[in-house]
C-alpha cells in the first residue's frame, strides 16, 4: 500500500497518454500552441502497461487516462484493452474533449473503459468556439449522446468557470439536470500558467448561490474518486457537483499520483517533484527497484498548493495538456 507521511492513502494514478490535442483552448494552450515532447521520449503502450502493473501490486486500483486529448493517441483502445486485463485495477476511466467520441465510443466501451468524464465549457456554440479557437459543439454533444447509447455511466462533463460565464448560462447547463441522467461539475480555474489569466474568481459557492435560487438543492453522490462535492435538485435525473481547489482546497484528502506522457512521475498538479520513471524503465532495472522508486517518489509528495498565496514561478509554468488536469 502506498501511504505517504501526511497518512494520506494513494490508490489513484491520473496517466497522461499524450501532449497533443485537437483543440487549443484558450486557457490551456497560447496561441502560437506549444511545443510538444520528441516521439521517442513518449512512454510506449508496454511501457506504460508495466508501470500500471508495478502500481497495481502497489495498491493503485484506479486510473485515470488523459492527455492532451487521450483520443488522439493513436491505438489507444488497444492500450485500455491491455490496462483492463491487469489483477487489482477496478476502475479505468477517461478524461476527453468529447470531439472524437462519436467515432470511438462503442469501441472504447468495448475495450473495457468504464467511466468519462467530458470537458465541456459552453453550451453556446459562439462562446464554445471561442473557447476551444477551432472546437465544434455539435460534435461533442453527439460524442456524449453517442457515450451514452453504447452505455457508459455515469457520464460527468466537465465546466470550467471562466471569469466570463455567466447565470443564464450556469443556469441553462443546471437546467439539463431534472431531465437527463448527466452529472456535471463545475471546476473552478486555477491559475497555472501567464498565458491565460482570469482576474476574478468565479467560486464554486458562486454556482451554488445560483442554483439555490432556482431550485431545492440536495446533497448527493456519484462514483468517483475525485474531489467533487455533488448536489442535485429534488426529483432530478441529474446531479451537479463542484470541484474548488481554490476556494476550498481538498490537497488533505489527495489520493492521487500523475503520469506525464513522457514518463514522469508528478507528485502534485502544482508542484515540480517528479522522478523519471522512463530512464530506469529503459534501463532495464528491474521491478522491485523500480517499486523502491515509486515508494520514494510518494514520500516526497508535497502537502499542498499554495495558488491562493503564490504568484506561479516561470519554472513552474505548465498548460494542463502536459498534465493532464
Ligand atoms: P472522478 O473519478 O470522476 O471523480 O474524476 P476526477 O474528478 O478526479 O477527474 P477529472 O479529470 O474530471 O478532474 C476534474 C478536475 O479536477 C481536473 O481537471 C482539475 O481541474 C481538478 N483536479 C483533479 N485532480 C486535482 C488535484 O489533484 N489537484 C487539484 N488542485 N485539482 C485537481
Ligand atoms: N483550472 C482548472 N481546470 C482546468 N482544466 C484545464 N485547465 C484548467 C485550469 N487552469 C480542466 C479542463 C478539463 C480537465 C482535464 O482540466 O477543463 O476538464
Ligand atoms: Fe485540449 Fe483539454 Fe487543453 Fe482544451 S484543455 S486544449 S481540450 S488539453
Amino acid at each position: 500500500m502506498l501511504i505517504d507521511r501526511y497518512n494520506r492513502r494513494i490508490d489513484y494514478l491520473r496517466i497522461s497518454v499524450t501532449d497533443r490535442c485537437n483543440l487549443r483552448c484558450i486557457y490551456c494552450m497560447p496561441e502560437c500552441g506549444i511545443i510538444h515532447k520528441p516521439h521517442k521520449e513518449l512512454l510506449s503502450f508496454e511501457e506504460i502497461i508495466e508501470i500500471v502493473a508495478v502500481m497495481a501490486e502497489l495498491g493503485i486500483d484506479k486510473i485515470r487516462l488523459t492527455g492532451g486529448e487521450p483520443l488522439v493517441r493513436k491505438d489507444l483502445v488497444n492500450l485500455i484493452n491491455s490496462l483492463s486485463k491487469i489483477k487489482r485495477i477496478k476502475d479505468i476511466s477517461m478524461t476527453t474533449n468529447g470531439i472524437l467520441l462519436k467515432r470511438y465510443a462503442k469501441e472504447l466501451k468495448q475495450a473495457g473503459l468504464m467511466r468519462l468524464n467530458i470537458s465541456l465549457d459552453s453550451l453556446r456554440q459562439d462562446r464554445y468556439k471561442i473557447i476551444t479557437r477551432q472546437g465544434r459543439l455539435e460534435d461533442v454533444l453527439e460524442g456524449i449522446r453517442g457515450s451514452f447509447k453504447v452505455g457508459f455511466s455515469p457520464i460527468k462533463i466537465n465546466i470550467l468557470l471562466l471569469e466570463d460565464i455567466d447565470e443564464c448560462e450556469i443556469s441553462q447547463f443546471l437546467r439539463l439536470t431534472n431531465e437527463n441522467p448527466i452529472n456535471l461539475r463545475f471546476l473552478e480555474f486555477m491559475p497555472v500558467n501567464s498565458f491565460y489569466k482570469s482576474e476574478k474568481l468565479f467560486s464554486s459557492q458562486m454556482v451554488m448561490d445560483i442554483a439555490r435560487r432556482f431550485q431545492e438543492v440536495e446533497e448527493t453522490s456519484v462514483y468517483g474518486n475525485g474531489p467533487a462535492k455533488v448536489y442535485k435538485f429534488k426529483n432530478a435525473l441529474g446531479t451537479f457537483g463542484i470541484i474548488s481547489p481554490m476556494s476550498h482546497k481538498f490537497c488533505d484528502t489527495c489520493n492521487r499520483l500523475r503520469l506525464t506522457s513522457d514518463g514522469l512521475l508528478r507528485l502534485c498538479l502544482h508542484s515540480d517533484l517528479k522522478v523519471n520513471l522512463r530512464e530506469p524503465l529503459r534501463r532495464g532495472l528491474s521491478q522491485e527497484e523500480i517499486i523502491r522508486l515509486i515508494k520514494l517518489a510518494v514520500e516526497i509528495k508535497p502537502k499542498q498548493h499554495f495558488l491562493d498565496k503564490e504568484t506561479i514561478l516561470k519554472s513552474q509554468e505548465f498548460s494542463m495538456c502536459q498534465i493532464g488536469g
